[in-house]
């Protein structure tokens, strides 16, 4: 008999039957209902970015229960410095074809910089396009209090809002890349943030780079999930950016990245050893040709 992998064979022992976000057997995509469900079981679920369908479709066999289209496809897809330039055409787009290469994760789709901040009827607008265009079953966008009535119009026109506070990439020009909440009123303004977004509606919350201890007491104080990327072990949720988590992407990763495979490395030899092939004459060989 197949032996289900130690953390499998952990989760699937709940008291509702085994219907866990990682490692449930359903085949129906999961849904926000689901994920209000883990919490109040207690029970941490893993999450991902994707970009593209074929990726997704890996980590949807793979059991991965909530992919998120993020905007960090700027700096790991697209080639953009930050995620400052990616269009709403763009992530509609790549959230399409995530939604295509998956039936069962929730998939979430980044709202990008420009594409809300104007206000809620302008974050409808753009969050419309992401449910309708792309078949998205939420979507993400950056900010607490600034943006809680953003997220309340969504909230009370049918679109789920995961938010995203702590360090939001997209105001990368304003704060820089740097832990945030640290201190007494940071932290104070952290928590009064997480509140914001749980008052509007948010079905879960993104805390990215914040000290552990601060995440904890968020993760403890909120009701609602709390996904952690840079902020300790005590979240409801982890996500991490697959290309940096599988080490596609080049040069010096954060602190809080773990690379679990090295594809650059085993790509790169892949391809040098067709290339090698092809100048050597030694491919294709007969079983590669057609007559
Ligand atoms: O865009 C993204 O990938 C994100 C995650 C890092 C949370 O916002």
């Amino acid at each position: 008999m197949t032996q289900l992998p130690a953390a499998q064979t952990a989760q699937t022992k709940t008291s509702d039957g085994g219907k866990t976000l990682y490692g449930g057997k359903g085949t129906r995509r999961i849904t926000v209902r689901d994920i209000a469900a883990a919490k109040e079981r207690g029970e941490k679920w893993p999450m991902l970015t994707a970009y593209d369908a074929m990726t997704a479709s890996v980590f949807d066999e793979a059991g991965i229960p909530v992919m998120l289209v993020g905007d960090s496809a700027g700096n790991c897809h697209l080639g953009y410095e930050t995620t400052v330039p990616v269009t709403l055409d763009e992530m509609t787009m790549l959230s399409a074809a995530v939604v295509r290469g998956t039936s069962r994760a929730l998939i979430v789709g980044d709202l990008p910089f420009g594409s809300y901040q104007e206000g809620p009827v302008q974050a409808l607008r753009s969050a419309t396009r992401l449910v309708k265009e792309a078949g998205v079953q939420a979507v993400k966008l950056e900010g607490g209090e600034r943006s809680h009535e953003q997220i309340r119009l969504l909230v009370e026109s049918g679109i789920p809002v995961m938010a995203h506070i702590g360090l939001t990439p997209q105001s990368v020009n304003a704060m820089g890349y740097r832990v945030q909440g640290r201190g007494e009123e940071a932290a104070q303004q952290l928590l009064r943030d997480a509140k914001a977004v749980q008052d509007a509606g948010a079905f879960a919350v993104v805390l990215e780079l914040v000290p552990a201890e601060l995440a904890a007491e968020v993760t403890r104080v909120l009701h609602i999930p709390t996904v952690g990327i840079g902020a300790g072990a005590e979240t409801d949720a982890q996500v991490l950016v697959w290309t940096d988590m599988l080490g596609l992407t080049g040069g010096r990763m954060p602190k809080f990245v773990k690379q679990y495979a090295n594809l650059r490395e085993v790509m790169g030899n892949a391809v040098k050893a067709f290339a090698e092939e092809v100048v050597g004459g030694t491919f294709p060989q007969e079983e590669h040709s057609v007559h």
